[in-house]
C-alpha cells in the first residue's frame, strides 16, 4: 500500500453508499439485514440514520466505519474504500456506550489515539487541553472515568473521537442512555462542535425530535430488510437554539416525519421511535 500523506487526503468528505445489502447468517438462520441502500452524504452536512429497532442502523454506520464489509455494493468516503479512509484517519467513531479505560484519566483517554500514532507529549496535551475545553470537561482532566457522570463520560468519548482532527463523525445513538436535560445541552455542544470545524457528521438515532434538531437531512429507514424509505431535508434555521424545539416548523418537520412510520405501520409494524 502507498505511504498516507496529507496530500492525498481530500479536505472535501462525503459519504456515497451504492446499491448496498448485508444479509448475516446462512439457510434458515439468514437475515437480511439491509437491502440496496443507497444515499449519499455532502461534507460539511448533518446527517441522521432514523429508523425502527433492528432497521439496520447500526449496521450501516458499521459499513461505513469499517467495522463490517458489504454482502453486495459499495461504500465510499471521499472516493475510497472504508478500510483506506480509516488508515488516512478520515472519521472517529462515537458508540452508545462510552467505551473508556477505567485505569486512564480523562486526559489519557482523549490522548489515546494521539499516543498510538506516536505523537509528542507536549503535542499530545495541547489537543487534548484544546478538545476537554470543547466539551467543558477541563475541571475533570485528572479524573477517572468511574468518577464521571455517563453524560461526561460520553463527552470524553466525543473528545477522543475529535482527537485526530477527522473530517467526519460517526455516532451510533451516542446520547440515547442520557436524561432529557443532559441529551439537550450535549446535543447543543455538537452543533457547536459542527460549526466551528464544519466536520461532516452521520448520526443513528431512533428520536424523531433528535434528528429534527440536529440534522440537515434525515435519512428514514425502514424494517424487515432494512431500505431507504424516503429522504427528508429539515429546513429550518442553520443557527439552531432550544427555542427552535418550540416552534412550529419543529412540529411540523416531527408530524411530515412522524408520518412515514404511520405509514410504514400500515404496510407492517408499530416501529419503536419515539
Ligand atoms: N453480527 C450479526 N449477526 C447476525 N445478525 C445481525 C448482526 N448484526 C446485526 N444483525 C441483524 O441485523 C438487523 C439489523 O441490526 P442493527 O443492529 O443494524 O439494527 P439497528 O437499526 O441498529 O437496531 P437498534 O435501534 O436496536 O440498535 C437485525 O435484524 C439484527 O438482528
Ligand atoms: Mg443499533
Amino acid at each position: 500500500m502507498s505511504s498516507i500523506s496529507s496530500a492525498t487526503v481530500p479536505e472535501a468528505c462525503h459519504i456515497d453508499v451504492d446499491h448496498v445489502s448485508v444479509v448475516f447468517g446462512t439457510g434458515t438462520q439468514q437475515v437480511t439485514a439491509l437491502s440496496d441502500v443507497t444515499f449519499q452524504i455532502q461534507s460539511n452536512e448533518f446527517v441522521s440514520l432514523l429508523g425502527p429497532s433492528g432497521c439496520g442502523k447500526s449496521t450501516l454506520l458499521r459499513l461505513v466505519g469499517d467495522l463490517l464489509q458489504p454482502t453486495s455494493g459499495n461504500v465510499r468516503i471521499a472516493g475510497q474504500e472504508p478500510e483506506r479512509a480509516r488508515l488516512q484517519r478520515q472519521f472517529g467513531i462515537v458508540f452508545q456506550t462510552p467505551a473508556l479505560f477505567d485505569w486512564r484519566t480523562v486526559r489519557h483517554n482523549v490522548e489515546l489515539p494521539l499516543e498510538l500514532l506516536g505523537t509528542r507529549r507536549k503535542e499530545c496535551r495541547r489537543i487534548s487541553s484544546e478538545l476537554l475545553e470543547m466539551v467543558g470537561l477541563t475541571r475533570f482532566a485528572d479524573h477517572y472515568p468511574w468518577q464521571l457522570s455517563g453524560g461526561m463520560q460520553q463527552r470524553v468519548s466525543i473528545a477522543r473521537a475529535l482527537a485526530l482532527d477527522p473530517p467526519l463523525l460517526l455516532m451510533d445513538e451516542p446520547f440515547s442512555a442520557l436524561d432529557e436535560f443532559t441529551k439537550e445541552k450535549l446535543q447543543l455542544e455538537l452543533l457547536e462542535i459542527k460549526r466551528s470545524t464544519g466536520k461532516t457528521f452521520l448520526f443513528v438515532t431512533h428520536s424523531i425530535p433528535e434528528a429534527v434538531f440536529l440534522s440537515d437531512r434525515i435519512i428514514v429507514l425502514s424494517a424487515h430488510p432494512g431500505q431507504v424509505h424516503s429522504i427528508h431535508s429539515v429546513n429550518l434555521p442553520s443557527d439552531r437554539h432550544s427555542e427552535l424545539r418550540e416552534t412550529e416548523a419543529f412540529y411540523h418537520m416531527i408530524t411530515t416525519i412522524r408520518n412515514c412510520f404511520y405509514e410504514e405501520r400500515d404496510e407492517s409494524h408499530v416501529p419503536e421511535v419515539l
